[in-house]
């Protein structure tokens, strides 16, 4: 395998200084505090044991902590203020240096990240006055951000309005790459596309989901990085969020793949193709898929700065729809039946999302990152899970990712069956029962004219998955 290498993940962890690390990480903070007057407190949150400390969950850092300090420091906090970071964190243990092996110490990680002052993870506690946080998932650490700063830590809470200013903050510098975000970014897309091609060519050779993950999540390895979130590799294309791997390959499946890398320093990519298991798709897949890919790519050629992405959702609708209409699946006008949400029952899900430092970027802020401020979710079917509702803008990276599926539990449900009876052509349906699930998804950079698909290199085109397939 020819592994790929990026100049930051190698000068990251090295024990040297990065400059361009340290720069870049000078500009967050120092326009975060051009964003918000109070001091921030953003804590990486710390391994949790799986039934005893050293035999450790896998760790993740917090994701607002990793955009300021640059690397997955762990049982350290940063405080940001006036453009400036102070790093608290102890020096390693000689019994963990025992088990696990030497690492830098307090000054040499500073140095690393370019914090202006160190201290030990004690000395925190006298420098929590007026700092506004972020919740963090783990319930240790989140105990520990509120017990130090003597307050509930919540979005929501009345005390915590800070909080949420600051969320708004970091939405506003963390929805927009810069150059350190975009290397990385471009390795992780990268190297998830080389994933994917890898699954692709190992499919003839193997019987299980299981083997086809492998080989996929064995090129995210192999370049020493991790998954960006659970691999979906399914013949049930149809469970959204499939995250079991023991089906046998039948020659007329088709693998939906959901699988994308992220970084050593955290920044993730996102990635589905679906591909025939035989190597050849069915007519009655071929036909589904033009549908998908047709939405796929008018989505991508409609974006640019200032288009709304609800615009782009609703215009990814309107292609499934027409698609189904051409294929006498759905039956009327297109655009009504957009209004009336009849695409949702194959595509229930939104066009995409933000992409960043987490697969859905800043998720964790509930909607303030995806939601444009006065604008909530709406109670549509067809638009509730629209994760991303804002004007697009220069730097934003998001994911455009349209697909088809037959859910039972939506296809059977008795209240959608007499909803949509007159504009189904149930009997037709059931001559696509071959088409269980397509997804075909890209991550799109907005730039100042247009965009740019970080993840182009890999195929989307019937002829190019076949061939690549046998
Ligand atoms: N990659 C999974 C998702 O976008 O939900
Ligand atoms: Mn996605």
């Amino acid at each position: 395998m020819v592994v790929l290498t990026t100049v930051s993940d190698r000068e990251a962890y090295s024990n040297g200084c990065n400059p361009s690390l340290i720069e870049g990480l000078k500009q967050r903070r120092v326009k975060l505090a051009q964003l918000i007057k109070h001091p921030v407190i953003l804590w990486s949150g710390n391994f949790i044991g799986r039934n005893f400390p050293a035999n450790k969950l896998p760790f993740r850092a917090s994701s607002h902590f990793l955009y300021f300090a640059g690397i997955p420091l762990h049982n350290a906090a940063i405080r940001l203020s006036a453009g400036e970071l102070e790093l608290f964190i102890d020096n390693q243990t000689p019994e963990t240096t025992l088990w696990h092996g030497a690492a830098p110490d307090r000054e040499e990680i500073g140095a690393m990240i370019g914090a202006e002052r160190t201290y030990p993870l004690a000395d925190l506690a006298s420098k929590t006055t007026g700092a506004a946080t972020i919740a963090l998932q783990d319930l240790a650490t989140y105990q520990q951000q509120c017990q130090l700063l003597n307050r509930p830590v919540a979005l929501s809470h009345q005390a915590a309005n800070l909080d949420l200013e600051l969320a708004q903050a970091l939405v506003k510098l963390r929805s927009r790459h810069d150059d350190l975000a975009l290397q990385e970014l471009r390795f992780a897309a990268a190297v998830s596309v080389k994933a994917h091609q890898a699954g692709m060519k190992v499919t003839k050779n193997v019987t299980t989901e299981a083997e086809i993950r492998g080989a996929m999540e064995g090129v995210i390895i192999a370049h020493n990085l991790t998954c960006a979130y659970n691999s979906i590799v399914t013949v049930q294309g149809e469970v959204l969020h499939n995250e079991s791997y023991h089906h046998q390959l039948q020659p007329g499946d088709l693998l939906l793949a959901d699988v994308g890398a992220e970084t050593a320093n955290g920044w993730a990519a996102d990635i589905t193709r679906t591909w025939p298991v035989s190597g050849k798709f069915s007519s009655t897949q071929k036909d589904i898929y033009e549908v998908v890919l047709q939405a796929h790519d008018d989505c991508i050629a409609k974006l640019q700065p200032g288009v709304e992405y609800q615009d782009i959702h609703l215009l990814a609708a309107l292609v499934i729809a027409t698609g189904l209409v051409d294929l006498g699946i759905l039956q009327g006008k297109p655009e009504d039946l957009v209004a009336i949400d009849a695409h949702a029952l194959f595509f229930p899900h939104g066009v995409g999302h933000l992409l960043g430092l987490d697969v859905h970027d800043m998720e964790d802020l509930g909607d303030v990152a995806g939601y444009e401020l006065g604008r909530s979710r709406s109670d549509r079917f067809g638009l509730g899970y629209l994760r991303l509702n804002r004007p697009l803008q220069s730097g934003m990276l998001v994911t455009i990712e349209p697909g088809f599926y037959q859910v039972p539990a939506i296809l059977n449900d008795a209240n959608f069956r007499h909803k949509y009876q007159d504009v189904v052509n149930w009997e037709r349906l059931t001559q696509f029962a071959d088409v269980r699930g397509i997804r075909i998804e890209d991550d799109v950079l907005i730039t100042e004219s247009g965009v740019e698909v970080l993840t182009a290199e890999l195929p989307t085109k019937i002829e190019e998955i076949e061939s690549l397939v046998s």
